[in-house]
């Protein structure tokens, strides 16, 4: 029996790749996709979810517009360097158009009918903010035992790749990523920096991407301004598909090695605001979130790839 699935997103080259992944994945049942602000603004990202579901071939998953700002203080930055104007690439317009306007309900709304009427436990992988999960745990309390798992893309336990202690969904939204972190009701996993970063996509996997059918040729162009973004900022030609790493893990629950940390946020506007920390001792801070540490990269590459050429 496939698991429900809900991806939280905000694409982004990288979310482009995870939900094409996701929905050529007979192992989850995509019921809905809800849009965040983040790499850039709602209306983008929510326009760039509709095109990318049509571009699936999955017209009929609904897409619900969440939060078009964190919950407090205003987003420090969005991402346009590393995902061009429109999010993806400057590909947005060669996609299908979405095939369906936006799920009234909104986020929440979608989110909260999926919960409603699954006869199992939902995953939700957020891949972007954490404000539109915050939101939902803050509005529908009852709703959280229906809720199997989280799984984010965000945080890292070493450097960041916006400031020097936060990564970008994080620091997004430090206040929303501290509420699902410390939260008991929902078991977390977070998928950091430190994971995705060893799990570089090189040119000879672009390549066989872009081999791989018709959707991914597409994403493969639509990677083509991310990868000169490394190579402009980095200096490799390599990519980190962050959102993909941690939407394998939401579709084969294992693939990536975990160890359990009490997370805290940093919410304070000093220069470590969005720092994710853990307690490195069984920690009476807060319930364990499971961190992800490790995995084997080979396979995770080979996995998304093999997947998305599924679609044809
Ligand atoms: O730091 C990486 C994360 O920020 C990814 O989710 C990417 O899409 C951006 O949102
Ligand atoms: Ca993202």
């Amino acid at each position: 029996m496939p698991t429900p699935l809900i991806i939280d997103t905000d694409p982004g080259v990288d979310d482009a790749v995870a939900i094409l992944m996701a929905a050529a994945s007979p192992e989850v049942d995509l019921r809905a996709v809800t849009a965040v602000f983040g790499n850039v603004p709602l209306a983008a990202t929510t326009r760039n979810a509709g095109r990318l579901l049509a571009l699936a071939g999955r017209p009929e998953v609904p897409v619900g517009a969440g939060a078009a700002r964190p919950l407090v203080h205003a987003q420090a930055e969005r991402a346009e360097r590393w995902h061009g104007g429109d999010g993806l690439g400057g590909r947005a317009t060669a996609l299908p158009a979405p095939a369906a306007p936006p799920d009234p309900r909104g986020a929440v709304g979608l989110m909260a009918a999926v919960l409603r009427e699954a006869s199992e436990p939902v995953t939700i992988a957020p891949i972007g903010p954490l404000t539109n999960v915050a939101l939902l745990l803050a509005v529908h309390p009852e709703l959280a035992p229906r809720i199997g798992r989280i799984v984010w893309m965000g945080g890292t336990l070493g450097a960041g790749n916006v400031t020097g202690a936060a990564e970008f969904n994080a620091l997004c939204d430090p206040e929303a990523a501290h509420r699902v972190l410390t939260q008991a009701d929902v078991p977390v996993t977070m998928v950091p920096l430190d994971l995705t970063t060893r799990c570089p996509a090189g040119p000879d996997w672009v390549e066989a991407l872009g081999a791989a059918g018709s959707r991914g040729l597409e994403l493969a162009q639509i990677i083509a301004h991310y990868r000169a973004a490394y190579r402009d900022r980095y200096g490799v030609d390599a990519v980190a598909l962050h959102d993909a790493v941690a939407v394998l893990e939401a579709v084969l629950p294992g693939t990536l090695r975990t160890t359990p940390m009490a997370v805290r946020v940093a919410c304070d506007l000093g220069p470590a605001r969005g720092a994710t920390v853990p307690a490195r001792r069984p920690a009476p801070e807060g319930p364990p979130v499971q961190v992800a540490h490790d995995a084997d990269m080979d396979a995770v590459l080979a996995g998304v790839l093999e997947r998305v050429g599924r679609l044809g």
